[in-house]
């Protein structure tokens, strides 16, 4: 039915309303409202050459933008898009640290509560989720994503579409997904943001594309194209990802918008050489909403009286658009996201701040724990709490927040306060900046750990040193305050480090001295309670890296699923005319899937329902976990498999499937992995999706170098 009403209101249309339906551009938010003064965009809005804005949020500046569009010839309603990455007004962890929890339901209903509050707000599209594989940790944008594995992508990528789409669109708190970037966007050379993708199909296949298939199956709404160039082409141009493979093989329905200006970047990029050309290019393969690039607005309708551009392919491009509409509802009533009373009530809330804490506090990674200083007793003594980071509330927002009130994001110190019911056990000293170079405050600090019975220091980045245009080359914690570890440690006093970054920095002397290490990330409005919760052992870490942590960023890119080589290196010291470094392991500092617990996992009694498998066939391994130590806590146990040899060579391992567990103290449970055809499955010689008789190996362990079962089978 939606379709003849799209069919019905096109057939109404002049181009330049077709091709206003394809342009978007951002408020000029200013201190009057959603749009300034001496801008005409009101004017082109009533004239029906705008079909969506980005960056309009809050029911009374949607509306006002909404009369505008009603005041036009055909009244069709503007879309609102925005950067909900991590929650709207109540901030959650950056994906990144969410991605460490290794738990869909809690992933889910983050995305959920961010879309629930954004629809209260007026927002009907989101340009999350943000599903690019990142195997780059000096690329700022690895704190957007799930991290650098095709599989645990895949999964998080699901479950943010349908919590942001809820039960579809059309549900008054259902807001429109984003799949971004397409395509390969992680893969930007040397991690510098916007630069250029070289990659083999195969790479392209394996691994960068599954989370956008897995966010396309789970019914993304849209897709976002790209910065980068990908072998040559723009995305943005590129026909091979959004006709070919997006449109074509896949079959998406619903509309790409390009990335801001990348239609017009793609002069810059050498591609294109004016505004039409880009605006040609661009559409003809497959951009069909131009994100703040003027390109359609200004050339597409001469392109089509000039016939480069057929009427058809515009036509698709605003049916596409047109179709969302109809779908969030918008003809049957404009207006029915922005609703004043409803956004009050929503935005805030407190089981919007639960969910937030919860998800929080199972973000956070346990790196270390040397002698069981943590969980701390809350009859401690006196604590120092030390570190730049340590009352920073602003950072805890992380990049990508957008609509945060300082006020509400608490920080560590705050967090502690709560927890212990006031300040009397805790002595603050900043110690440094977080970009400092001088030592000045470092007496004061080591002053208060001699004083204490315990030090607390936070230790990382500023909020904006992580995100868009925020690569950084040297990725080691910034300025001297690994120095101020050093310093605290020193006094012999047990120190917790609490390092707080967006993406995966190098400590390696605090690795190797502190006595326990809790990775935090940015965690978002309840970050200082969270960090509490789990200090004091109220809830006990279960995070997992989602990303590799390097020790240099000579070894970048360093990810588990690598290949052998034919002259692997099996250990740091195996390294004469082997595939290693000469000045450095090639071990990573943390591997991928690795975080500790306050309890101690066994895993024992692996049982394969078959060692002789037929294809087709599905099959079991089990095994018995069990909770060894004295704290109730969760483990997320991992399956790994490696084809031992095929047409093409497979990684040494790979994801397969994991299990997040719950076990109280002495507890037992039989955890059962299924693997079926598709787990056997990869790209094999001819690119073909399908098995290849032969062996496998299966191993389950607690991180992708904590195998502790491994076992072998044959695929006949
Ligand atoms: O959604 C973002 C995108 O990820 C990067 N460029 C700007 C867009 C809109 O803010």
């Amino acid at each position: 039915a939606i379709d003849v009403k799209v069919e019905a209101l096109l057939a109404k249309m002049t181009l330049d309303e077709k091709i206003g339906q394809l342009n978007q551009y951002t408020s000029d938010r200013d201190a009057t409202g959603p749009i300034s003064k001496g801008s005409n965009k009101l004017e082109e809005i009533k004239q029906g050459k705008l079909g969506s804005m980005l960056n309009v949020r809050g029911a009374k500046d949607t509306r006002f933008i909404q009369d505008a569009a009603m005041q036009s010839r055909l009244k069709i309603p503007m879309l609102f898009g925005l950067d909900v990455i991590h929650g709207y007004r109540v901030t959650f962890p950056i994906p990144l640290a969410e991605a460490a929890s290794w738990d869909l339901e809690a992933i889910e209903l983050g995305s959920r509560i961010a879309g629930r509050e954004a629809a209260a707000a007026g927002v009907h599209w989101t340009f999350a989720p943000m599903v690019d594989i990142a195997r780059d940790p000096r690329w700022g944008r690895v704190m957007e994503g799930a991290g650098e594995d095709p599989y645990l992508g895949s999964l998080i990528a699901a479950a943010r579409v349908k919590g942001f789409q809820g039960n579809g669109l059309g549900n008054l708190d259902a807001i429109m997904a984003c799949a971004k970037h397409f395509a390969a966007y992680g893969a930007a050379v040397a991690g510098r943001d916007y630069n250029t993708v070289d990659m083999s199909d195969r790479m392209l296949w394996e691994v960068y594309l599954p989370p956008f298939k897995a966010a396309l199956d789970a019914g993304a709404a849209t897709f976002m194209n790209s910065f980068n160039e990908l072998n040559g082409i723009p995305a943005t141009a590129n026909s091979y990802l959004q006709r070919d493979i997006l449109k074509g093989k896949w079959g998406f329905k619903g509309f790409v918008v390009s990335d801001w200006g990348s239609i017009r970047e793609m002069i810059a990029h050498g591609y294109s050489k004016d505004n039409a050309e880009a605006a040609r290019q661009a559409l003809t393969a497959g951009s069909d909403m131009d994100m703040e690039g003027r390109a359609y607005i200004s050339s597409l309708a001469k392109l089509v009286a000039d016939k480069k551009v057929p009427l058809a392919l515009v036509d698709d491009a605003v049916k596409r658009v047109l179709r969302k509409k109809f779908e969030l509802g918008l003809f049957d009533d404009p207006y029915r996201f922005s609703n004043a009373e409803r956004e009050e009530k929503e935005l805030n809330s407190p089981k919007n701040r639960k969910a937030a804490r919860d998800v929080a506090a199972k973000s956070i990674v346990l790196l270390k724990n040397t002698n069981q200083l943590l969980p701390l007793s809350k009859n401690v003594g006196a604590i120092a709490v030390i570190g730049p980071l340590a009352k920073s509330n602003t950072d805890m927002k992380g990049f990508w927040s957008v609509q945060w009130d300082n006020d509400q994001l608490v920080s560590l110190y705050d967090g502690l306060v709560n927890k212990l019911g006031g300040e009397s056990k805790l002595i603050y000293s900043k110690g440094c900046g977080i970009k400092d170079t001088t030592r000045s405050g470092f007496a004061e600090a080591v002053a208060a750990a001699k004083k204490a019975d315990v030090t607390i220091v936070a230790v990382g980045e500023a909020f904006d040193m992580s995100g868009e245009a925020k690569s950084r080359a040297d990725i080691h914690l910034p300025g001297i305050q690994e120095d101020l570890v050093k310093a605290l440690v020193a006094t012999g006093k047990p120190v917790v480090v609490l390092v707080m970054a967006g993406r995966p920095l190098i400590f390696n002397w605090t690795a190797d001295n502190a006595s326990s290490i809790l990775y935090t990330w940015w965690l978002g409005s309840e970050a200082g309670n969270a960090m509490a919760d789990v200090l004091f052992g109220d809830y006990n870490p279960a995070g997992k890296l989602p990303i590799t942590f390097p020790r240099s960023e000579g070894q970048i890119p360093i990810y588990y699923a690598s290949k052998s080589t034919g002259r692997p290196s099996t250990s740091d010291k195996d390294i004469v005319y082997r595939s290693a470094y000469i000045d450095s392991p090639n071990s990573p500092r943390f591997a991928f899937g690795f975080g500790l617990s306050y309890t101690t996992f066994s895993y024992t009694d692996l049982k394969l329902s078959k060692t002789q498998v037929k294809n087709n066939e599905t099959f079991t391994a089990s095994f018995t976990l069990t909770n060894t130590g004295k704290y109730a806590g969760e483990e997320v146990a991992q399956l790994y498999l490696q084809d031992r040899f095929a047409s093409v060579t497979r990684p040494v391992k790979e994801l397969k499937a994991f299990e997040k567990v719950m076990l109280k103290a002495g507890e037992s449970k039989t955890v059962t992995f299924t693997i079926d055809k598709e787990k056997l499955s990869f790209y094999n010689a001819q690119m073909k999706w399908d098995t290849e008789p032969g062996e496998f190996k299966l191993m389950i362990g607690t991180a992708s170098d904590k195998i502790l079962l491994e076992s072998k089978f044959e695929l006949l």
